[in-house]
């Protein structure tokens, strides 16, 4: 089916939130993007994702996809070594992939390329709407193989965010021309006595692709949480690079800025003031459609971002619950039930994520949002997303997590105070999306999140705990009429 070309001036006045990891789905991306609106999927992990269904006997038949991905070796690969017709056996260990390095294989590059191909080409399925990618720029690791896969299978628009995606605007480009690229990591030394000026990750689409095409980049929507930055991005990359902005404020669910003040409560929670609020009429002076983002997910907060200019609202928490999300349904249905009998409740966590950022925990039972589940739970770091990079004595470059076990971290040059309530995101976010790691009788718990939207959640009921991504759609469009800002 031909897709919808990109065109600035007739965008969709919603924008589905990327939310890793696979919450925001395939079929959540999908189902949006059908009703005519922006559908985006999360890059976040998502190799981890596809080795996981392809255990679990491959429910979406993402092999018919891999057979048309240009790289076959590295589809063939993914199927020989992943793939389980039968399943997992009850108490069967997922396989894991190696950790991608800083130094990266390139096959742990193309069988990310690979799966993010999946990951678009399903959501593409049916219809000829926009589809976007979210990626975090704080992982660089994963930013360059993530989109050019995606790039593989034509994706409309990349929104880049938790981070200052400055490089990964030029590097888009250069994927776009088939040309090899780097992001610089931001890298600790203090171990080093001769370290290398810059260290950078370096991806080369000739490894997977010879020779590689010559492709159209995507739109470049930078995910930001200030005018500032906006202003910054706009001035210093060229016209061309940037084609609209998600403006997102400390309500959004997920992980949030930190506050300018940098000023947290006694139990971690970021102070937010009025110096973390938009100026959006700056924003609006850039002359490039925009986004509103955190808590403006109803139908007031759409007539409000109409109101200061902005082309729509992107919208993650209420979607991260609909039927189409990456939850289990089950689970999903108990989450909207304890919100509505008050059971579940939402708190921004200063500490909990390994990357630094605040991050929006819902305090729902059996996960690590409740402290005692958190504090029985034994470290381990065996996927390594959040990893950050450091050199050893001798120069070589390796990760550390603050999750990771204490000794670990501490032995790796790592301060102690850094571990402290820092929980595994990687294999907490997984179990959310049903692909739980199984450690002997013990199973990996989950920690959802979400924002404060989901506090008086207007859709569904305790009674009757479901609804549709286009409920959600027919519920922020209830209003049409502006109201002041
Ligand atoms: C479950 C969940 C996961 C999220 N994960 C990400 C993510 O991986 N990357 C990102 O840029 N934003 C993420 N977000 C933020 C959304 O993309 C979106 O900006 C936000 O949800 C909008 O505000 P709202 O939560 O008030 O709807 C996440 C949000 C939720 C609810």
């Amino acid at each position: 089916m031909p897709r919808t070309p990109f065109n600035p001036d007739a965008l969709p006045s919603i924008l589905q939130g990327g939310m890793g990891v696979a919450v925001s789905s395939w079929e959540l991306a999908r189902a949006v993007a059908s009703a005519g609106e922006i559908g985006v999927i999360s890059g976040t992990a998502i190799d981890s994702v596809v080795v996981r269904e392809l255990q679990d006997g491959d429910p979406y038949n993402r092999r018919a996809v891999l057979a048309d991905y240009p790289d076959q070796e590295i589809a063939e690969h993914l199927i020989d070594r992943y793939y389980n017709p039968e399943g997992r056996a009850e108490n069967q260990p997922y396989k894991l992939l190696p950790i991608h390095r800083f130094n990266p294989s390139v096959k742990s590059q193309r069988v990310l390329a690979a799966a993010t191909y999946t990951e678009i080409r399903l959501a593409q399925q049916g219809h000829t709407g926009l589809i976007g990618i979210n990626l975090m720029a704080k992982l660089k690791r994963y930013t360059l193989p993530c989109l050019y896969g995606a790039m593989l299978a034509d994706v409309d628009i990349a929104c880049i965010g938790a981070g200052i995606p400055m490089e990964e605007a030029r590097a888009i480009r250069a994927l776009a021309k088939g040309e090899a690229t780097s992001l610089r990591l931001d890298v600790d030394t203090s171990q080093c006595d001769e370290p290398a000026d810059t260290y950078t990750y370096d991806f080369d689409p000739a490894d997977v692709l010879s020779p590689p095409p010559q492709m159209e980049p995507p739109a470049f929507f930078p995910i930001v949480s200030s005018d500032t930055l906006a202003r910054i991005l706009h001035l210093k990359l060229p016209e061309e690079f940037v084609q609209g902005w998600v403006i997102e404020e400390p309500l959004a669910g997920g992980h949030n800025a930190p506050p300018r003040s940098k000023e947290y409560d006694e139990d971690g929670t970021p102070i937010y003031g009025e110096r973390d609020k938009p100026n959006y009429d700056r924003v609006k002076k850039l002359g490039k459609p925009f986004y509103l983002a955190g808590g403006y997910g109803s139908p007031e907060g759409l007539a409000i971002a109409e109101s200061v200019g902005a082309t729509g609202i992107q919208v993650g928490s209420l979607f991260s619950l609909a039927d189409e999300s990456g939850y289990p349904k089950h689970e999903k249905h108990a989450l909207i039930r304890g919100l509505h009998t008050g059971e579940v409740r939402i708190r921004t966590d200063g500490m909990v994520s390994p990357t630094g950022f605040p991050f929006k925990v819902l305090t729902a039972p059996q996960t690590l949002g409740i402290p005692e589940q958190y504090q029985q739970r034994e470290r381990i770091c065996d996927l390594g997303y959040l990893r950050t990079a450091y050199v050893d004595k001798k120069g070589r470059i390796f990760g550390r997590c603050p999750a990771e076990p204490v000794d670990d971290y501490v032995r790796k040059g790592g301060d102690v105070e850094d571990t402290e309530g820092r929980a595994c995101l990687c294999n907490a976010l997984l179990a959310n999306v049903g692909h739980a790691q199984q450690r002997d009788d013990e199973v990996e718990l989950r920690l959802y999140t979400g924002g404060d939207t989901l506090l008086n959640l207007p859709l569904g009921s305790a009674d009757d705990p479901q609804y549709t991504a286009d409920d959600v759609l027919a519920y922020l469009k209830k209003i049409t009429e502006p109201v002041p800002a």
